[in-house]
């Protein structure tokens, strides 16, 4: 992971009381390793981890090391060209099938975020012009570092229009993390804070704590406190009360799947619930995606694969003690078992707006503007 020097609109984490700038996800060519951030041990903890096979990196996708649509898509597109540069023949048959046991590898980490497929889908796309095994080798690795660019890109242009929805004043709500951290910088919820900030406006989030996995508490409240922006962590059953009593102006989410033919969107669980809150207390509601997040094949929102998680993240919690040591504490009653549907999907009635990096739509309008979202291809 390279850090640089503080630039705007990039990552900044003060690391032993020295500004950088950090990637969620990297790739070092030299020893053919993609780098992440260790999610799981944020807020207490900054590590760097190294992968050095593709199978490191799919572990990695599968045990949350690195999570969040966009931040996914990207490390499964540098695992793909990692996995692609470990193969040592020049069959080009063999090259194919050894192609595929990567790309299935990585794709069977997670299955609801459309990220992780579109972003190999592009990388092998590109590679397919290559003639030799060495040539689809290198076109793999500079789409995947394209396809990472591209990400920081669409992040900042989502800014720039999402911006527009905040004043000086406004009360934002936001569930999970859409951040930097879900993505390779920027992020998408987030982009229009960090944008609004840049222009001097003062405004405050309320970031959900998104149980069961809490990335509202843990992560987006971490960026926002290293950005400097003013915020609270509110408990998941709050935000009814504060939107009730006018507190609450706006409200960002991110998104992991969108589905372009009705305008449908998964998100982490429990955003349909504040999704309903805010159409009951007229309130806007916004997503914000990059174009890898938009999904062109589903026919509708029931046909998104829903990931169920393990019981443990809903029967208890992992924190830090006092002693900085990392621990999983059980909170639920020792004979139940749990339900734990990961994500959710909220219909197109209830979303204002999907900011996208060209633009502001609603979701309705998504299928009929395929040209603008650049989408030509994919479309059957
Ligand atoms: O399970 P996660 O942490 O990978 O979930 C993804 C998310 O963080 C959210 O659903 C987010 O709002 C959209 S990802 C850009």
């Amino acid at each position: 992971m390279i850090g640089l020097e503080r630039k705007v609109l990039v990552m900044k984490v003060t690391v032993n009381g020295r500004a950088m700038h950090y990637r969620t996800v990297d790739y070092g060519a030299r020893d053919n390793v993609v780098r992440l951030i260790d999610q799981r041990l944020l807020p207490h903890q900054f590590k760097i981890v190294e992968l050095r096979s593709f199978e490191q990196t799919a572990a990695a996708i599968r045990d949350m090391t690195v999570r969040g649509a966009g931040a996914i898509g990207a490390t499964a597109a540098y695992g793909l060209a990692q996995g692609l540069r470990q193969f040592s023949g020049k069959n080009q048959a063999e090259f194919d099938l050894w192609t595929q046991r990567v790309y299935d590898t990585l794709k069977s980490t997670r299955p609801t975020a459309v990220d992780l497929v579109n972003a190999m889908d592009q990388v092998r796309a590109r590679m397919q012009t290559g003639r030799t095994v060495a040539e689809r080798k290198a076109l793999a690795m500079a789409a995947a570092r394209a396809f990472a660019e591209e990400q920081v890109n669409q992040c900042r242009a989502i800014g720039e229009h999402g911006a527009r929805l905040i004043r000086s004043g406004t009360r934002i709500l936001t569930h999970c993390n859409a951040g930097w951290l879900a993505f390779v910088d920027v992020g998408s919820a987030t982009a229009p804070f960090y944008a609004a900030q840049e222009r001097g406006i003062k405004f405050h989030v309320f970031c959900d704590e998104t149980r069961p996995r809490l990335q509202g508490a843990a992560l987006t409240a971490w960026e926002l406190y290293q950005q400097g922006i003013s915020h609270q962590v509110i408990a998941d059953n709050a935000a009814g009360h504060l939107m009730q009593r006018g507190e609450i102006d706006l409200v960002i989410v991110g998104s992991d799947r969108v589905v372009a033919r009705t305008g449908e969107i998964a998100n982490k669980i429990g955003t349909y619930t504040k999704a309903v809150l805010a159409a009951r207390h007229r309130i806007p509601f916004y997503v914000a995606i990059p174009l890898s997040t938009i999904d062109w094949e589903l026919r509708n929102g029931r046909q998104i694969p829903i990931e169920e998680r393990d019981q443990e993240e809903v029967l208890g919690a992992w924190g830090a003690a006092d002693n900085g040591r990392r621990q999983w504490v059980r909170t639920a009653n020792p004979g139940s078992s749990a339900c734990n549907p990961a994500f959710d999907v909220t219909p197109p009635e209830l979303v204002t707006g999907i900011i996208t990096p060209v633009g502001i739509f609603k979701p309705g309008e998504l299928w009929g503007k395929r040209r603008k979202l650049g989408i030509q291809n994919a479309v059957k």
